[in-house]
């Protein structure tokens, strides 16, 4: 995933990893408590879950699925848009991070 366009989506999932930990750490006093005082939920998926994604892309290097065999090809080939649709995982587990909304209950 070395397109230009990967780049961009690729950084930003690393921005937004980032963007979630500087949130935590500004919020955490005003997500809702429990009688212990523990948070209820996680406000956005946590950035440790991206490990998820670790075991997946090793999961594909271990059947070699790597450069012209990454898993959803290769979009636009050639032109300047060109880029790995799998590049969309990291923008949507980047975007899961940031939600405001998207709640993870705390076990
Ligand atoms: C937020 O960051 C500051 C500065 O590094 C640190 O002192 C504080 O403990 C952090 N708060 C939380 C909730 O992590």
């Amino acid at each position: 995933m070395r397109t230009p366009l990967d780049h961009f989506l690729l950084t930003s999932f690393a921005l937004c990893g980032l963007l979630r930990l500087a949130r935590f750490n500004i919020t955490t006093d005003s997500v809702p408590k429990d009688a212990n005082g523990k948070a209820k939920y996680f406000e956005g998926l946590p950035t440790p879950t991206s490990l998820g994604i670790v075991s997946l892309i090793s999961y594909w290097v271990s059947q070699g699925w790597i450069h012209d065999q990454i898993p959803f090809g290769v979009f636009a080939e050639g032109s300047i848009l060109e880029f790995h649709p799998a590049a969309l995982i990291f923008v949507a587990h980047g975007c899961l991070m940031i939600s405001k909304t998207f709640h993870v209950p705390k076990p």
